[in-house]
């Protein structure tokens, strides 16, 4: 029984506040493993960190898994690079890392990044950056199904937001599964995730305001190419996503679902509260979301059981 708070800045094993920004969450084992963006020193790279933790409360330092590298390196500490999400491949059995690299301190180079690790806790090799077709892609999120896809989901500011399949090794993209704007909205939905839940997947972003907050939305489909539904808001409208950007929902385990993330009942929902001024110690916001029938939906609670 592990009570959470509806906003924390966590601290690690070492009293350190947790480097979760922009945080990518998987389970590998009985374990949950989160990386995140460092940014003790504002927005400019500064590594990928690793966390480890059994309840999401406590939270063991993995230490710097993608460090920063030589300077006119791709991951170097010009640049910006964002949203760190891992998977694990099926086919090769690696641990493969996705990243929003962008430019020297600029948004204009707008492309994937993919490292390779053999654990979850790597090291991480930096392999290549894609942009698929060309597209641009800034926030990325990541997906596997429950037959071993990955997908990597990816903004692309002038045709939406794509959800692209990745090769069976993970390292490259296939399939360009759908793209879609927003309802009513110009672009398409950044910071985003996909969840699936008992065969309806959903699919949930954030508007572009910067680190600005904004009323995210979600929309459903019987399958990732669509019917897409509608977006809406998942929170009271106004509210701002409670002061929160979307950026990862984690399936919790449940008694008769047990470990199967396809079809788990409970969910924790974890989002950014941007603090621009001091980014290293921006917030985080993690609150039960319901996800059920088609509907989603995420309640202030200023503290609450998470049940693990
Ligand atoms: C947001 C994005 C963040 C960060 C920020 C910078 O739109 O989701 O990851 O890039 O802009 O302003």
């Amino acid at each position: 029984m592990a009570t959470m708070n509806g906003v924390n800045l966590f601290h690690d094993n070492m009293g350190e506040v947790a480097q979760l920004h922009g945080i990518g969450v998987q389970r590998f084992g009985d374990t949950w493993y989160a990386y995140g963006e460092v940014k003790f020193n504002g927005n400019l790279f500064q590594g990928v960190a690793c966390y480890s933790t059994n309840d999401f409360v406590d939270w063991t330092n993995e230490g710097i898994v993608l460090p920063v590298e030589g300077d006119d390196s791709i991951v170097g500490p010009k640049r910006i690079i964002e949203r760190p999400k891992v998977l694990h491949c099926p086919a090769t059995g690696k641990y493969v890392m996705y990243l929003h690299v962008d430019g020297e301190n600029n948004y204009s180079y707008a492309h994937i990044g993919v490292a390779v690790g053999d654990s979850p806790t790597g090291g991480f090799t930096f392999l290549n950056t894609i942009q698929h077709r060309g597209y641009e892609s800034r926030d990325i999120g990541v997906f596997q199904d429950e037959d071993g896809t990955g997908y990597i989901l990816s903004e692309d500011r002038p045709h939406g937001t794509h959800i692209y399949r990745l090769s069976d090794d993970y390292l490259s993209i296939v399939e360009d599964v759908v793209c879609l704007k927003g309802t009513n909205y110009w672009a398409g939905y950044e910071s985003p995730i996909v969840v699936k839940r008992d065969g309806t997947y959903y699919w949930f972003g954030s508007q572009l305001t910067g680190w600005d907050c904004n009323d995210n939305m979600f929309a459903t489909a019987p399958d990732l190419h669509g019917p897409w539904s509608e977006w809406t808001p998942f929170t009271p409208e106004g509210s701002k996503t409670y002061e929160s950007q979307c950026d990862i929902i984690v399936p919790l385990p449940n008694e008769t679902a047990g470990e199967d993330q396809w079809h788990a009942s409970r969910f924790l929902y974890i989002g950014d509260r941007w603090n621009p001024k001091d980014l290293g110690n921006s917030e985080l916001v993690t609150l039960p979301i319901e996800i059920e029938g088609g509907n989603a939906k995420l309640a202030w609670h200023d503290s609450w059981d998470n049940g693990l």
